[in-house]
């Protein structure tokens, strides 16, 4: 298979969030695209003329050259393994390597065997011992449910008791029931975080554009852990160079620890990273696409992303991926009460306007259609709408997502409104954010 020149006439996306919204109006640059389930913003003819269409049909049951799968949470359950054993051409790894995410403990097990820099860690099961850890850390402290937790299980706190708390109602089963009951501790680290996004066809690698998402719901990093609440790429502090030694120094001995182990991971490994004075360490891998890292990394793709993905999935990953210069922004728009307890139900006013703001695209995330309601669309998540610009530079990709941002409301709509804001050159800011 060679770019530009896509055997792909039709891809599948698993899924049904703003990666995948992201991810259907990428490939639909080049191929019809179906995505299974979708969401109410998924649909229609891409400009260049191909269809997206959102589908109740199980990924199993659609017939397509591409199967693309966006969530983590059908990878740790096989579906990659089912579609390929029906002979399917699949974008994601097999049940074995989403294990990866599927286990914070096996993925930190294999980064201390493979030599790849994180934070010292124990894994634990019992309280005793793992308070015991705990106090012999210095802070801050840091307390990760082992199992899925949708980007919601992690307690980073600069106080050891509400640590000691959280590891107790973690293994109780009371906070996440059985995925929470083997806690991984870890120390915390400080300084600026990085999402680097490496395709892997079981061997070689091809790092994407990097991206900073913010994952604290608050501005100035204030509130609780989230799933991320905003991106932006590209990243200033984040050059070729360190691209290449983070792929080389973090990504390759994973990917060769994986291979001792029989694993033929083909998808994306996604690094999340912590740019210490001590050096770039490895916080967590994730074995998809990053959300809402996606929004702002796969439209400055230039190129046939069905042709990459299909060269990825087919373990023959020849290209290089390349990205335009335009800068890209999302800032996500969350209902009341996330991450704890969202509201639901909520008619959102304003797509339109949004949508027609120069350069955006409102990437739908946790929406259902309510045709009795005004507009169409409730809200029906935490993270409804993923608002991204793309522009000649972060500070006007910025500005135009924020103009968008502001034309959608309903009631309790919560965002961020530091999202890029450092990067793209606001000196007021510059302090804040180097505590990143
Ligand atoms: P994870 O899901 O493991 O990436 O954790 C979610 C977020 O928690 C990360 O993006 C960081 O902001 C924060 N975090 C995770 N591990 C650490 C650590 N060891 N030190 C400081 N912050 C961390
Ligand atoms: N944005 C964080 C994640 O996708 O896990």
């Amino acid at each position: 298979m060679s770019g530009g020149d896509s055997a792909v006439r039709t891809a599948c996306v698993v899924g049904s969030g703003g990666r995948e919204h992201a991810l259907a109006a990428v490939l639909a640059r080049t191929a019809e695209v179906v995505v299974s389930p979708g969401n109410p913003g998924i649909g229609g003819t891409s400009p260049e003329g191909h269809t997206v269409t959102s589908v109740a049909t199980p990924p199993e049951d659609v017939e397509a050259d591409l199967y693309v799968i966006g969530p983590e949470a059908p990878l740790v359950d096989g579906l990659a393994d089912r579609l390929r054993a029906a002979g399917k051409l699949v974008f994601g790894p097999g049940a074995d390597g989403a294990r990866l995410e599927g286990s914070k403990a096996f993925m930190k097990e294999l980064l201390a065997e493979a030599g790849v820099p994180t934070a010292h860690f124990g894994v634990f099961t019992e309280p005793g011992p793992a308070t015991a850890f705990l106090r012999s850390l210095r802070g801050p402290w840091v307390v990760k449910t082992d199992g899925l937790a949708a980007g919601k299980g992690v307690l980073v706190t600069d106080v050891l008791d509400e640590a000691v708390a959280d590891v107790e109602a973690k293994l109780s089963g009371g906070a996440f029931g059985e995925a929470g009951r083997r806690v991984v501790v870890e120390e915390g680290l400080t300084g600026p975080e990085c999402s680097l996004l490496v395709l892997c066809d079981g061997e070689r690698l091809a790092p994407l554009a990097p991206a900073q998402d913010f994952k604290r719901r608050d501005d100035a990093d204030g509130g609780p852990n989230t799933g991320g609440m905003g991106a932006y790429s590209p990243v200033p502090f984040v050059d070729d160079a360190l691209v290449a030694s983070l792929v080389e120094e973090a990504v390759a001995p994973l990917v060769a620890a994986l291979r001792a182990r029989g694993i033929d991971y083909r998808g994306v490994l996604y690094a999340g990273l912590m740019l210490t004075p001590d050096g770039p360490k490895v916080l967590e891998f994730n074995v998809r696409f990053g959300d809402p890292e996606t929004q702002v990394v796969l439209p400055r793709y230039d190129g046939d992303l069905c042709s990459l993905l299909a060269e990825v999935a087919a373990g023959e990953l020849r290209s290089v991926p390349r990205f335009a210069p335009e800068a890209a922004v999302c800032v996500v728009c969350a209902s009341e009460g996330y991450p704890e307890k969202p509201r639901t139900g909520d008619p959102v006013a304003g797509l339109e306007e949004a949508g027609a703001v120069e350069g955006v695209t409102v990437f739908h995330a946790g929406t259902a259609a309510d045709p009795a309601r005004p507009g169409g669309v409730v809200t029906a998540g935490g993270r409804v709408l993923g608002v991204t610009a793309v522009g000649p530079s972060l500070a006007e990709a910025r500005r135009r997502a924020y103009r968008a941002v502001g034309a959608v409301s309903w009631p309790g709509m919560h965002h961020r409104t530091d999202i890029a804001r450092a990067a793209a050159g606001d000196p007021s800011t510059e302090k804040a954010e180097a505590a990143r």
